[in-house]
């Protein structure tokens, strides 16, 4: 599956809100489950007795019986469209699946019961067969187990003997859902001919498996090592065409309302990635040649439109990149992906039919932002990884599932490096990378990389595997590896890891051994699995402390709470350059401090340790040689290379937040930006400060630093200010970056040319009231800077262009404007339209009521409205709309508001203790920093 792979703040408007459903659908799901479990606990597992060989299972299968392959009928018996809704004789709706599969299977193990897992599924007419004497073997009970095992327990008269073949018929009957498991999703045709017009409706069934929903689809052995070739047909409606993980063998007509495709077989699989599609869509072929067919779905409209072009433009490159990479050419026939109106992740690999979120895989020519090209780029990149990585070798079991996420992460980077070389992206995706997992890892309530198999078994816990760390840490340890080895080296091994374990199942040390081979036959001789297993076993990472006047060095684990001291340790390779480019690498293995000569300065040069960022750590010197590192940047910043100059900042401020540097030493870091074009300190700046402006846009602290950010982005704001007046943008991805942040820096800080530019832009479009010359990728950012430096005109203007466009991403970008304006009435009567749903809907209301929280002028209407309004506006996304509305709180009164609000709403859960909590720590850093940080902007905004 895909998380986020967020790289700039630009799609920021329609990226973030995709992501934060996601994660909130996880966030939602875990919480769901962990009230449920204390209902639904599985019976205690029994003390293990002497000699007994068969005890009852209890959440996870027995490995006695060996599923070989399914035969699987589905017949999902929706209607993609309702003709003539005001006829009496035409059907309705109906959410009804039925189904029968077999599954032959061969036993390792004598037994007289069958274990496997079904849910939610009417069961029935079981056959059991024994495949080699075709004798029918008795069923004496089936059983399904209410618990969270969903085992469904088959009885036999005689036992199964170990070494013998075996199938099991069921027929079944389900629900169609939403979003998990088969659910149903629509979206409308064309446009309504009139208000109430349900004709264009369209409704269409697809499949969402991963982690462990097949078992909702059809009886299973749904654990990823259970692997199986999966024969599927499908009975569905005239009209419709069916899409599988397999190409298609026949389609033909089975009576007169239904048709019936068979699909060739498939890999040998795991029944997470088993899927399929029941739709109207259409597609578009991707220029191949003809090896592997390639064709990308989605409603017609948006396919007739050209939409789905740039995907089907740079799949087939991105799945050639992995195939001359990997050495083993993808797997099947055909690979088709297909933009969903609604899944419940980003997207999903399904084998051979990949599934993807609309607004992550759709681009509208001269409506999309340019750097939406990259959200499609990195997503398509990451399932086509997936292919090898995941689908041809599988993780045995969900803890290590970041064998599957880790590498797809990885990988996706040099992917789109390939496909788009001149996004440059690929530093970027680095960076942002590596700091979400430093932000979570950085907690004592993180989890390791790869934690016992024992820790992951019920569902929320299997759920929670899908976080950060398995995702964004997995990489980062990925790339400190091919460091250490060499990429040349790294890549021999992960060959070889995909060859041997082809179709199979492994766990980390298979692919430590396979490094290791690739090591030793290069001359090499770092040991992996020690080095590795001290980032993927234990939780979080170290901060490295150097002395460079005497060269002295040591680690200790990096938590923001230090007083939480865990005396962990890990086998740090330190990679460490001075005023040369020339780099050394030097082992740090034990938490003792030691001498090295490499870390000494000689001749009062600066030393720079973890060059290019490529170890999973941060990094801490003393004041002398901080000193150093900024004069340097500040003076000629490219003697540092780019990802360490934002890097510094990003560890100082983070550093500061652990108490462990001031935090003027963190303000001192932003200085050379004076002078700085690059995206990626600019990032990491923005990123790190927007804490400082929650804290301080209600203080006095204020105008210093708007004055002091004014001068900063000054030199970056003139260098892209030719083509931002003319409205176009730099040929350069990562200067188109760098322009956006330029923009919401000058203008939210008030640099006049900037407003005056971000005002002009807007009237224009107003006065002209037609076409829109403002360039996709500057709307978001001028929309908001020209709502919030206008009026009644301009807000009006906007609401009224929001309420009539009907395109989902200029919709959310208006939306979001719409709450940047400084007129308290305003601001007050758009609060106010949060409670009609036709003019914002319920889903939309708590980021809406979010962004105007956002807005220093808005805080405190928000906090009052949602008080006074809680019993509508919680209906939607209340954890959301807590954290939004409370991340300035910084004050007594306003805890002292919070915790009454918590206790007369009787509001128990995680996310209002962790608003007071954040609440008690902002109360703190504010009376603990804010001092000598008024001090600092005033001193640097005087001279
Ligand atoms: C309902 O639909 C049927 C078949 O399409 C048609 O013959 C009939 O006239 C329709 N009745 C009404 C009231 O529209
Ligand atoms: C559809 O549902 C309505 C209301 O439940 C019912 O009156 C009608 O007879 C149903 N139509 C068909 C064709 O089943
Ligand atoms: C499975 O279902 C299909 C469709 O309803 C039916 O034609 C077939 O006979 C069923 N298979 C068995 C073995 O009952
Ligand atoms: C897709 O590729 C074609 C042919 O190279 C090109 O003309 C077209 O502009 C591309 N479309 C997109 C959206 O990138
Ligand atoms: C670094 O080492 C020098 C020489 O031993 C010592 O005087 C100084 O206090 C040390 N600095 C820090 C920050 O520990
Ligand atoms: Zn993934």
């Amino acid at each position: 599956m895909a998380k986020e792979s967020a790289i700039s703040k630009a799609f920021a408007a329609t990226f973030v809100i995709l992501t934060v459903s996601v994660i909130a659908g996880i966030v939602v799901m875990s919480i769901f489950y962990s009230t449920q479990i204390a209902k639904m606990n599985p019976t205690p597992r029994p003390p293990p007795q002497s000699t007994t060989t068969s005890l009852p299972p209890v959440i996870r299968l027995p490995k006695n019986l060996i599923p070989q392959r399914y035969n699987v009928l589905l017949q999902p018996h929706l209607y993609t469209r309702i003709t003539e809704v005001v006829n009496v004789t035409s059907p309705n709706q109906t959410m009804v699946f039925t189904g029968n599969s077999t599954v032959s299977f061969h036993c390792v193990l004598g037994t007289r019961a069958i274990y496997l897992n079904s849910m939610d599924l009417a069961v029935s007419d079981p056959v059991v067969m024994n495949k080699d004497t075709n004798e029918r073997i008795g069923v004496s009970s089936v059983e399904n187990h209410k618990d969270e095992s969903n085992f469904l327990e088959i009885q036999l008269n005689d036992a199964l003997a170990a070494g013998g073949n075996y199938s099991l018929f069921l027929a079944f009957k389900g629900e169609i859902r939403t979003l998990h498991g088969m659910f149903v999703s629509t979206y409308v045709e064309g446009s309504p001919a009139y208000e109430g017009d349900e004709s264009t409706e369209r409704f269409l069934t697809a499949t969402h498996l991963e982690p462990i929903d097949a078992r909702k689809v059809f009886p299973c052995f749904d654990e990823p090592d259970m692997k199986a070739v999966f024969d599927v047909t499908i009975i569905h409606r005239i009209g419709t065409t069916a899409q599988g993980n397999a190409d298609i063998r026949e389609s033909n007509n089975f009576d007169d309302d239904w048709k019936i495709t068979f699909f060739h077989p498939t890999p040998k699989m795991s029944t997470y990635l088993f899927a399929f599609v029941v739709s109207e869509f259409a597609s578009t072929n991707s220029p191949t040649d003809g090896r592997v067919k390639i064709k990308t779905y989605a409603r017609p409209d948006a396919t007739a439109a050209g939409h789905t072009q740039y995907a089907a433009n740079i799949t087939e490159k991105i799945l050639k990149f992995y195939e001359s990479r990997y050495g083993i050419d993808y797997e099947q026939k055909k690979l088709t992906q297909i933009a969903m109106p609604d899944l419940a992740a980003e997207a999903m690999e399904n084998w051979g039919l990949v599934t993807y979120q609309e607004g992550s895989l759709l681009y509208e020519e001269g409506v999309s932002s340019l750097l939406h090209k990259e959200v499609i780029a990195s997503l398509i990149a990451h399932e086509l990884a997936h292919q090898w990585f995941g689908n041809l070798v599988t993780m045995k079991w969900w803890n290590e599932v970041w064998l599957n996420e880790g590498f797809a992460t990885y990988e996706s980077f040099f992917a789109v490096d390939h496909v788009e070389p001149t996004f440059q992206l690929k530093e970027a995706h680095i960076m942002s990378n590596l700091h979400a997992a430093f932000e979570q890892d950085a907690l004592a309530s993180s989890h390791p990389l790869s934690p016992p198999r024992d820790d992951v078994q019920m569902i929320y816990e299997i759920y929670d595997m899908f976080d950060s760390i398995t995702y964004c840490k997995g990489a980062a340890v990925l790339r400190m590896l091919a460091d250490i080895v060499t990429e040349r080296v790294f890549t021999k091994g992960i060959k070889m890891y995909l060859s041997d374990f082809s179709y199979k199942n492994t766990d980390q040390n298979d692919l430590w051994e396979c490094i290791q081979k690739a090591e030793y036959e290069d001359g090499g001789h770092t040991n992996v699995a020690t080095v590795m297993n001290t980032w993927t076993k234990q939780i979080g990472y170290p901060v490295i402390t150097i002395n460079t006047t005497n060269g002295e060095v040591y680690q200790k684990h990096f938590l923001f709470n230090q007083s939480l001291e865990s005396g962990l340790w890990w086998n740090v390779p330190i990679r460490v350059m001075s005023n040369t480019p020339k780099s050394s690498l030097i082992w740090l293995v034990s938490s003792d401090p030691v001498r090295k000569d490499e870390f000494i300065s000689k001749n009062g040069e600066w030393i720079l340790a973890n060059v290019n960022c490529a170890g999973y750590y941060r990094v801490n010197y003393n004041p002398e040689n901080w000193e150093r590192l900024l004069t340097q940047m500040e003076s000629n910043p490219h003697k540092i290379p780019l990802m360490n100059r934002g890097q510094l900042v990003d560890d100082a401020f983070n550093l500061a937040r652990a108490k462990l540097v001031e935090v003027t030493l963190a303000l001192n870091s932003t200085r050379f930006l004076r002078n700085e074009r690059e995206f990626i300190p600019w990032e990491s700046t923005v990123r790190n400060l927007e804490y400082f402006v929650l804290m301080f846009d209600r203080s006095e602290v204020y105008g210093p630093m708007q004055a002091y950010l004014c001068e900063q982005v000054k030199g970056l704001y003139n260098f892209v200010r030719n083509d931002t007046d003319n409205s176009q943008v730099p040929t350069d991805h990562s200067l188109q970056h760098s322009q956006i942040t330029a923009i919401e820096v000058a203008c939210s800080n008030g640099l006049p040319e900037c407003l005056e530019m971000a005002t002009k832009m807007f009237a224009n479009w107003m006065n002209t009231n037609s076409t829109n010359k403002i360039h996709p990728n500057l709307r978001s950012v001028i929309y908001c800077q020209a709502v919030a430096a206008g009026g009644r005109e301009e807000w009006d203007f906007a609401w009224n262009k929001f309420q009539n466009s009907s395109d989902t991403s200029e919709k959310d970008q208006l939306r979001q404007a719409l709450s940047c304006t400084k007129k308290i009435w305003l601001l007050n009567r758009y609060l106010g339209y949060t409670l009609d749903p036709e003019k914002i809907r319920l889903m939309d209301v708590a980021s809406t009521i979010n962004y105007i929280a956002k807005n220093v002028a808005g805080q405190a209407l928000a906090w009052n409205f949602i008080r006074a309004h809680w019993e509508y506006v919680s209906q939607g996304d209340a954890v959301m709309l807590i954290e939004g509305v409370t991340r300035r709180f910084s004050t007594q009164f306003e805890l002292d508001e919070l915790k009454r609000f918590a206790t007369d709403y009787n509001l128990l859960g995680r996310v209002v203790q962790q608003a007071i909590e954040q609440t008690q720590v902002n109360i703190q850093w504010v009376s603990e920093n804010k001092d000598s940080i008024l001090e600092w902007f005033e001193s640097e905004t005087a001279l």
